[in-house]
């Protein structure tokens, strides 16, 4: 089977001292295959502390947001070409909090889509419905509109990943079905082919909203589903592990 990612989205939790701690635990209980699967979102202000941390070890790390320029006059923004030069792999771009929280439109995230592929980092490109979206029937127009919209000036010749979060699962406790999952990444996947029909394959689509370990058993297996982005539960090392190590499980 096909690489499987365990990524970690911390949100803003953690202060440099927590971050070194959980560093420290996840380095110690985690074996160095398993290491290679995982990444980390930390709060931009922990990233240097935690890069330092994970440097000899085979866990990546990435930003959860950047701006769309890589520098200039941009009060209070983060960087793709400086995280790269710290050791970064990826950003997320276009995290439902960002959209609906922070209200960052399409074409914002289109340029940040870019921004992030050429300061040489992999942006995961986060979509999903809310729950009015999934009611009104509306889920595949929004997941297409997203992806279209977020990939339209993106270099198909340079790596991209994109993450499904449904709005009413992430942070409530509510996962989507084996069904809404396996439905929307199949949805994912032949929107991205649309896009490009050489690279679209190869392309890994995460699941993200409220993962835990109790459920993965019935995620990690669907085809389409590469890896899982994971808020709340990503803050325990152990449980973050627990999370691989079932998934590795059934995908074995
Ligand atoms: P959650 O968050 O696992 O706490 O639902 C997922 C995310 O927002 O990436």
């Amino acid at each position: 089977m096909s690489a499987f990612y365990c990524a970690g989205n911390w949100k803003l939790n953690k202060t440099p001292t927590q971050a070194l701690d959980f560093a420290g635990q996840l380095l110690q209980m985690a074996e160095a295959h398993e290491q290679k699967q995982m990444i980390i979102f930390p709060p931009a202000l922990v990233a240097f502390e935690l890069a330092r941390a994970f440097k000899t070890s085979g866990i990546q790390w990435g930003l959860q947001n950047c701006y769309s320029e890589a520098s200039g006059a941009f009060t209070g923004e983060n960087s793709a070409a400086v995280a790269w030069e710290m050791g970064a792999q990826y950003s997320l771009v276009g995290h439902s909090e960002r959209r609906h929280v922070f209200a960052e439109p399409e074409d914002m995230i289109a340029k940040k889509v870019t921004m992030v592929q050429s300061a040489g980092l992999i942006p995961i490109l986060c979509v999903g419905e809310t729950l009015d979206d999934r009611r009104w029937n509306r889920t595949q127009e929004v997941i297409q509109r997203q992806i279209r919209q977020g990939l339209s000036s993106a270099d198909t010749e340079k790596p991209i990943w994109i993450a499904y979060e449904p709005v009413w699962a992430i942070g409530t406790g509510e996962v989507a079905s084996p069904s809404q999952v396996d439905e929307a990444h199949s949805i994912i996947r032949k929107i991205l082919k649309e896009w490009s029909a050489n690279v679209h394959a190869s392309i890994p689509i995460l699941y993200g909203g409220s993962v835990k370990s109790d459920h993965v058993s019935s995620l990690a297996g669907i085809h389409n589903v590469n890896g899982f982005l994971i808020g709340g539960a990503s803050l325990d090392p152990k449980e973050f592990l627990k999370i691989l190590r079932a998934s590795n499980e059934i995908r074995k």
